[in-house]
């Protein structure tokens, strides 16, 4: 289904002078916050240093604008999901996306087991770890070589260049990863993964060892805010309509349990991954990514949520904001 060509989310980013003081003011204003603390369940993580800060902001003009460690490499980690999810919309229909994954909230931490039992169904979403596991089994390919080349070039088109696995990162996880194995073998016993569970959670570790930046992760976000076409090479990853169900299932689930006070404080579709990346969609206007180690309780970088929270304000890009109509009777 497509929708009215009018029908979209309008407006425009400030003028670029405005853009970078803001940014800049963003930066200088969170630098010296020192709440959260680097993942260390994946033992790589750990060490990286966590005084790292990144902003980047990528307009659907494709113009681009950062201020910190924006061209510093990490791991992508969970925010490769939505991009994941948007490739299997794409290659399988949307509806039968959801049919085999499930869209709604699990209101639990993005590693649970428990949310795959009480669905019932073995149902969650594509952004925790169940979902996203099950979305990667569901990768167009009859091997699992083939399943990685379809998410590694997809992830590439969306970053606009050819993205690289980091080894230690991804040898790391692998060496510490009975859990996701474990929910992929539950996953198999709903029937709700879709290739050899155990291959399809090596697919999708190394998919969260995919290494970009933040400039790389604006770029990404920006492809979603601008129907599914990379601003800066022009190319259409996606249709427009998979990126209106990627941004609504970020809504509800992209910060996980933590999804609706991100929600209240930034009005905007986002999603976080445990190696201090957080990427912010505003529709039709750009995309938002930050770099900074240290999470909170629910995996979410701290420096991150303060960001997308002020430029969200200062930016003018809250979705659900309006001012009163101009008169009776009158739109604005
Ligand atoms: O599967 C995992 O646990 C990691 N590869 C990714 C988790 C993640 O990034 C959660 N994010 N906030």
């Amino acid at each position: 289904m497509t929708s009215h060509p009018s029908c979209v989310s309008t407006g425009h980013l400030p003028d670029p002078a405005r853009v970078c003081a803001l940014l800049d003011e963003a930066h200088a204003r969170f630098t010296p916050d020192r709440t959260g603390r680097n993942a260390d369940y994946i033992p790589a993580l750990a060490h990286v240093p966590d005084h790292r800060f990144g902003i980047c902001l990528a307009g659907v003009s494709g113009a681009c604008y950062g201020v910190g460690d924006t061209e510093v490499g990490f791991t992508i980690q969970s925010i490769s999901k939505p991009f994941v999810f948007g490739l299997i919309c794409q290659a399988i229909g949307e509806d039968e996306a959801r049919r085999l994954l499930g869209v709604n909230s699990t209101g639990l931490p993005f590693n649970s087991v428990v949310a795959v039992e009480r669905s019932g169904d073995g149902l969650t979403n594509p952004m925790v770890n169940a979902g996203a596991i099950a979305a990667t089994s569901l990768a167009p390919g009859e091997t699992a070589e083939a399943k990685w080349r379809f998410v590694q070039d997809g992830l590439s088109r969306f970053a606009g260049r050819a993205l690289r696995l980091d080894e230690e990162v991804y040898r790391s996880e692998a060496g510490a990863n009975r859990r996701n194995a474990g929910i992929a073998s539950l996953l198999h016993s709903y029937q709700r993964i879709y290739f050899d569970p155990l291959e399809a959670t090596d697919v999708y570790t190394r998919q969260c060892a995919l290494e970009v930046t933040a400039r790389d992760l604006a770029v990404m976000a920006a492809t979603l805010a601008n129907g599914g076409v990379n601003p800066v090479t022009r190319e259409a990853v996606i249709d427009a309509v998979h990126c209106q169900h990627v941004l609504a299932v970020m809504v509800t689930a992209g910060l996980y349990e933590s999804s609706g006070d991100w929600l209240y404080a930034t009005g905007l579709p986002g999603k976080s991954g445990v190696s201090g990346g957080m990427i912010t969609v505003s529709p039709g206007k750009g995309g938002l990514a930050t770099f900074a180690p240290p999470l909170d309780d629910a995996g979410n970088s701290v420096k991150g949520q303060l960001t997308a929270r002020f430029l969200s304000e200062q930016l003018g890009l809250n979705l659900f904001a309006s001012q009163p109509a101009a008169g009776p009777g009158e739109d604005p």
